[in-house]
């Protein structure tokens, strides 16, 4: 029961006039306050800036038996490349593929590829199966959804709790419906609900027996070393789970320096079983003769070793950790008496998911970027951009300054307030 229930109607209406006074003060400032995507801001960027200057000689740039990288070639990236991507996503180097900048376009690459030529050797392109569904664990990140949407690929929700996907229906999806194909998940410090799976949740996965063979896990770990705090959250080996099972082709990894080095320029991978490897491998080869190699070089002499990336990741906590505290002593302050909200603490990753009660969070937006502040569209967390209950928003605090996150914040809570008094009043 929250606050607002125990008011009259003409309480409520006087708590209105006096929030609208608030917000139309805060109109008046012509505000433009951006927290719409989450991005890296200029401070974490510069913390690689240094790799700009990396000196690349003879030494570096002949590399593994005699190749040169400044030429084309090394597929799968540079040995170096793939030893740290191994140590970051907890895996063997022969069993990563290393790209060039986003890990997004490999994701989108590798549906396409399990479409056209189907997800592992000698397997039927998905294309070839009919109407084929993935798993959407929601609120979820929205370009996922998008890669779904654009290719005609049917989505299903699955509600997330502070565990992970809610895993007795993915288990009733994956193991009756052979249509269902995929899962997409980010299980560490996911986006947006900032939270990891469990350990429990993690063995369900490596449990599952899908009813389609080419069935796939999406293991989008690209929050994996992302820390706020020191007692960061742990998340156990799927993809050891799985092998114990002799069932490691069922998981594709994903990571990438984006929110690490520079976000524009870093370095992404791709990690599965070695036969996938191959198999994505003998895709790619008709693809491109290479990714950028003096790239990943530079990233590598830059963060030599997983030791190096963890420290570097401290100093990005360092800029953000105030951003986010900021947002939930506002939130604590001013919404959590009220009971009209629910929202996550994460302890890593870029997000935070707030939650307005049913049929409040387009209003919120909608109020929001009236008076100057943009966030992520409401609905965005969900399949088809509609979120069901209407009362889900991701809160992207790391860009602005904490000045503008502050300001920004005060009127996001003047419009959960607004709005949730104004469907109070309507219902
Ligand atoms: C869960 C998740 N995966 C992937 C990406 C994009 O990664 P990349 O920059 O490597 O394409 C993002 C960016 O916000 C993300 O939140």
């Amino acid at each position: 029961m929250s606050q607002y229930e125990n008011l009259s109607k003409s309480e409520l209406e006087a708590m209105y006039d006096e929030l609208k006074t608030e917000y139309n003060s805060y109109k008046a400032k012509n505000l433009c306050l951006d927290m719409s995507r989450g991005k890296p801001n200029p401070m974490q960027l510069s913390l690689s800036d240094d790799m700009l200057k990396v000196v690349i000689s003879k030494e570096d740039y002949i590399g593994e038996k005699g190749v040169d990288y400044r030429n084309y070639g090394v597929l799968d990236g540079i040995d170096a490349s793939k030893k740290l991507f191994a140590a970051i996503l907890e895996v063997e180097p022969s069993e990563v593929i290393v790209g060039n900048n986003s890990s997004l376009n490999m994701m989108y690459d590798t549906v396409m590829r399990c479409l056209l030529f189907g997800a592992g050797e000698g397997k039927t392109p998905w294309l070839k199966q009919g109407k084929i569904k993935f798993l959407c664990p929601t609120p979820g990140y929205d370009r996922h959804f998008a890669i779904c949407e654009h290719f005609g690929i049917e989505m299903i929700i699955i509600p997330m709790d502070e565990n992970g996907p809610d895993m007795d229906l993915v288990k009733e999806y994956a193991e009756n419906d052979e249509s269902v194909k995929g899962i997409w998940c980010v299980p560490k410090y996911s986006n947006p609900t900032g939270i990891t799976y469990s350990d429990e949740v993690v063995k369900a996965f490596a449990d599952l027996n899908p009813k389609a063979d080419d069935f796939r896990i999406f293991w989008d770990n690209a929050y994996v070393v992302h820390h706020l705090y020191e007692d960061g959250d742990e998340l156990l080996n799927l993809k050891d789970l799985l092998k114990e099972k002799n069932k490691e082709d069922m998981i594709f990894i994903f990571g990438s320096t984006s929110k690490i080095t520079h976000s524009g320029s870093g370095i992404a991978a791709f990690a599965s079983s070695k036969s996938n490897i191959d198999f994505m491998k003998k895709l790619l080869s008709i693809q491109t003769i290479g990714s950028d190699k003096l790239n990943q070089l530079r990233h590598t002499k830059f963060l030599t070793c997983y030791e190096e990336i963890l420290d570097h990741m401290k100093k990005h906590a360092d800029i953000i950790r105030p951003r986010f505290e900021k947002v939930l002593e506002i939130l604590d302050n001013e919404l959590l008496p009220l009971g009209i909200s629910e929202y996550t603490r994460p302890k890593g990753g870029y997000f935070i998911s707030f939650d307005t009660i049913e049929g409040c969070a387009k209003r919120t937006v909608s109020l929001c970027k009236e008076c100057g502040v943009t966030l992520t569209g409401a609905g965005a967390t969900f399949p088809y951009g509609k979120d069901p209950f209407d009362k889900n928003i991701r809160i992207a605090p790391t860009y602005p300054p904490v000045e503008e996150l502050e300001e920004a914040m005060k009127i996001f809570v003047i419009a959960v307030k607004m709005a949730t008094i104004e469907k109070l009043l309507n219902d």
